[in-house]
């Protein structure tokens, strides 16, 4: 079992990865960390955080590695740089392809280290309180060794299947966010056009099956075009859905449904909508976007 006190590494503190770590330390673990970008590690060291120089120096401050990095190639190159894993266990929280989170667990076990899969659903405010629902992927005994940790960040982890399973379950989940915020962005616009007022129709939707607590969320955001201070980017949500839609055509679903809302958020790239919350996508909807 890890002990409470157990020192972790954390590569990676960017908008999800500080909050994690703030977090931990909040819990009482000792936490070392590294982030390409030096300074955005320094609420973290502010809070207790030891700062570590270069990745290779990682695994002799910790026995387990948290990384909450970009994306799966990013996490990849981050990991190689660790060098010798033998008695680590890594734990990748940011959000990958199933393929490339199977071919990481490869990775790792050559550099003869173990891995427990760990994506979540939730943003800072649910690490900041530990509600994260957190769905591990990799060898049972993995994660009950490491259930202690887990648990800091959320309140019920779950184990949903081998390596691989994780990923499935957060890119089912990611899609379901552009999904439904792009449904609910066309409505609303579309509502707007013929002049009914949002809150009537908000209090048709609201009691009805349709309704999904992401719309009241967004509604504002949405209605102000107020997109600053994200907790989770319009690019991540880009490149979620497109590594959804990789996985959905390499199983053989039928996802040309969904291209046309890729194609949008395609839109947004090199854009100031980029940087800024993912209902920010409210803006590709209008009719100077349409074609
Ligand atoms: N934010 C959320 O609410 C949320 C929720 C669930 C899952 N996730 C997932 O968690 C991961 C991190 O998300 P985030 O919102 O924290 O993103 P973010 O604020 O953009 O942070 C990205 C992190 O990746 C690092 N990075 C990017 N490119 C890199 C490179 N080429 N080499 C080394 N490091 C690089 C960044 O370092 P620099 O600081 O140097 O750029 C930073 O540490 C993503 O996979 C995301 O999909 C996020």
């Amino acid at each position: 079992m890890t002990s409470p006190h157990a020192s972790v590494a954390l590569i990676g503190t960017g908008l999800l990865g500080e909050a994690i770590g703030l977090r931990l330390l909040q819990q009482g673990i000792t936490l070392h960390v590294w982030n390409r970008t030096p300074l955005r590690c320094r609420s973290l060291l502010d809070a207790g955080a030891q700062h570590v120089e270069d990745l290779a120096s990682v695994p002799q401050t910790s026995d387990v590695i948290i990384t909450v990095l970009r994306d799966g190639p990013t996490t990849a190159r981050s990991v190689a740089a660790l060098g010798d894993l033998a008695h680590h266990c890594l734990i990748p929280m940011g959000t990958m392809g199933i393929v490339e989170i199977r071919q990481l667990a490869e990775q790792t076990k050559q550099q003869g280290g173990q891995l427990l899969e760990s994506p979540v659903l939730g943003s800072r405010p649910q690490a900041f309180a530990g509600t994260l629902l957190l769905m591990a992927g990799g060898e049972p005994s993995l994660f009950e060794r490491h259930q202690p940790l887990l648990r800091h960040l959320s309140e019920r982890p779950q184990l949903v299947g081998p390596v691989g399973s994780g990923a499935a379950c957060k890119l089912g989940l990611n899609q379901l966010i552009a999904s439904l915020t792009h449904a609910f962005s066309l409505s609303l616009r579309l509502i707007q056009q013929a002049d009914v007022p949002v809150e009537t129709f908000m209090d048709i939707l609201r009691p009805s099956a349709l309704y999904a607590p992401t719309f009241d969320k967004k509604l504002e955001r949405m209605l102000d075009s107020h997109y600053d201070n994200p907790n989770f980017s319009t690019a991540l949500l880009r490149k979620d859905l497109l590594l959804f839609l990789e996985e959905a055509t390499a199983a053989e679903l039928n996802p040309e449904g969904l291209s046309g809302l890729a194609t949008l958020l395609c839109k947004a790239e090199g854009s100031a909508l980029d940087g800024v919350d993912y209902c920010a996508l409210h803006e590709l909807t209008g009719s100077e976007n349409s074609q």
